[in-house]
Order: C-alpha cells, then structure tokens, then sequence
C-alpha cells in the first residue's frame, strides 16, 4: 500500500462563500414576493464562551446575506419553564421564520423537552422528532444542520460516495446519528455503505481503517491517529475543540477530533478545524431559514 503524501483540503470557507452567493440572491426574491427579509432567532443561555462564539457567529452570518437576527440571551439561572415559555412565545411570533436554542443547556434544564416545545416549522436546527422522522422517511423537512453542510461539502468538492464505505464515529442525535442516515440515503451524495461506531465498539482502529470516507464525531481532540486510516480516505472532521495554548493570544487554539498533521498526509482530502465543518453548519442553518422563509 502506497502513502499519499498530498492531500486536498474541504475547505469549508470557500464552500460556504459559493452557498452563501445563492443565498443572497435568494433573499432578494423571498423578500419581493414578502416584503420583509428572512428573519432568525438565537436563543443562548448562560456564558459558555464557545456557545456565544458559535452563535455570535450565526449571527454575523445572517448579516452576511441579508437576514434579519435577533439574539435572546438568558441566564443560566433561568428555569425550565421560563424557557419553555420563550420557546412558545417564539413559536407565535409571525415575524420569524424559524430559531435555535443552542445546545448544550444548563444541567438543570431538560433539553428534551426544549427541543421538543420546539415548533416542528421553525425547527431550522432540525433536531425536533418530527424533522428527524421526515429525514429518515426522506420527506420534505428541516435536516440537522451539521450532517446537512457535510453533504454540502462533499457535493461542493465533488466527493463521490456511491458504493464507498462510510464510517461515522459518534452516534449522538445532532451529527453521528442523522449523518450515518444520509450517507446510506439513495441520493447523491449518499449511497454509501455505512458503518456507525460509537464508544463501545470492538477495535475501532480496524474498522476505520476500512473507511473509504471517515466522519469522526466523538468530541474528543486529536483522537483519530494515522494509524486509524486507511491510505487515500476522505476525512470530514466534525470536533472543534478549545485547547489551551500559553503561546496564542487567546490562550487556546482550535483542534478536530482528528490529529491533522499526521492524518492529513494519508488522506486524498480532508476537513481543516476551524474551517471545515464548522463554517458548513452554519451555512446550512441559513438555508434552513431561508426554506422556512419560502414556505
Ligand atoms: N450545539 C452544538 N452544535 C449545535 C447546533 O448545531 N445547534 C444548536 N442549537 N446547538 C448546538
């Protein structure tokens, strides 16, 4: 077996700015036949700093093509039922299409419930049971938005995955689940043979190593080697995780779930952290408000 020594980067910046290009010129027309622009909310709860970079980004991206954002903030302290209550008030609102309540919430909130109070037509997350039904059944709905930018991605780049095997890593509801379901859907991209592993699997390592397309979505840093992969894969990277770093201003750096300099050699493409999946969720976020905007 040969090692591949270059390797082409899913860049998601510049997937994301080909999306985003349509998405502006898509807002012109949604607005013509409307009269008022598509309009996102943003639900953040307490100060965790990487939830309020993600959803200062969100915001900043609905600026971007033209939407209208609102950004309610809440503190950790509020109660379940305050926030059921603003997720109701959200549902009635006629001046928005859809929003989020970004994730991960206070220990004392049950997030099920949440998700669930979650008006199944503004659920531009696509983490309502009802949006995962239709995914599932194939039927028209809102598809979580980190599986959906990876099909972007993939798409954007040309990826072909009919008949290639894809191992997801991670089975949680928001990426590792819905995503193993897309990639076996009969669409393209998809079509794929799919294999899911999660924290109980047998000898991971030899299973990855099978991988034609490897989605590792574990949340745990650096944690696939190049021992893990098998020469010529496509790598989509879903973790983003803040690692602390004395020698960056910030204190931290940003690393995946992947060991980039040793994996990206063996790879015939690859996600960078930050950069790749991350900017693609939030694209997808967009063309979920834009779809409700058009409905
Ligand atoms: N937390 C991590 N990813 C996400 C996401 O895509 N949406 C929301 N609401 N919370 C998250």
């Amino acid at each position: 077996m040969s090692t591949i020594t270059t390797y082409e980067l899913l860049d998601g910046k510049i997937a994301s700015r080909a999306v985003q290009e349509r998405i502006i010129r898509e807002v012109a027309e949604v607005t013509a036949i409307r009269g008022r622009v598509p309009h996102l909310a943003a639900v953040l709860i307490g100060a965790d700093g990487a939830s309020r970079t993600y959803v200062d980004a969100k915001v900043k991206a609905c600026e971007k093509v033209g939407f209208r954002s609102t950004l309610i903030e809440r503190s950790a302290e509020i109660t379940e039922s305050e926030l059921l209550d603003l997720v109701r008030t959200l549902n009635n609102d006629p001046d928005l299409d859809g929003f989020i309540v970004q994730l991960p919430l206070p220990k004392h909130i049950d997030e099920e419930k949440v998700t669930l109070a979650i008006d199944p037509r503004k659920d531009v997350d696509g983490f309502h049971p009802e949006n995962l039904g239709r995914m599932v059944l194939g039927l028209p709905g809102y598809l979580p938005a980190t599986p959906a930018g990876i099909l972007v991605l993939l798409k954007h780049f040309g990826i072909k995955t009919a008949g290639k095997h894809c191992v997801v890593v991670g089975r949680s509801n928001i990426v590792g689940t819905p995503m193993s379901i897309l990639m076996s859907r009969n669409s393209e991209p998809g079509n794929c043979t799919v294999t899911i592993t999660h924290s109980r699997s047998k000898d991971l390592a030899s299973i990855t190593r099978q991988a034609d397309i490897l989605i590792p979505a574990i949340g745990k840093p650096e944690f696939i080697s190049a021992d893990m992969v098998k020469p010529g894969a496509v790598v989509v990277d879903v973790g983003i995780h803040r690692i602390e770093d004395a020698s960056k201003k910030r204190g931290y750096r940003l690393v995946g779930d992947v060991k980039f300099d040793e994996v990206a050699p063996k790879c015939s493409w690859i996600s960078p952290v930050p950069g790749g999946v991350g900017p693609m969720t939030i694209t997808s976020l967009l063309l979920n408000t834009l779809k409700a905007a058009q409905i």
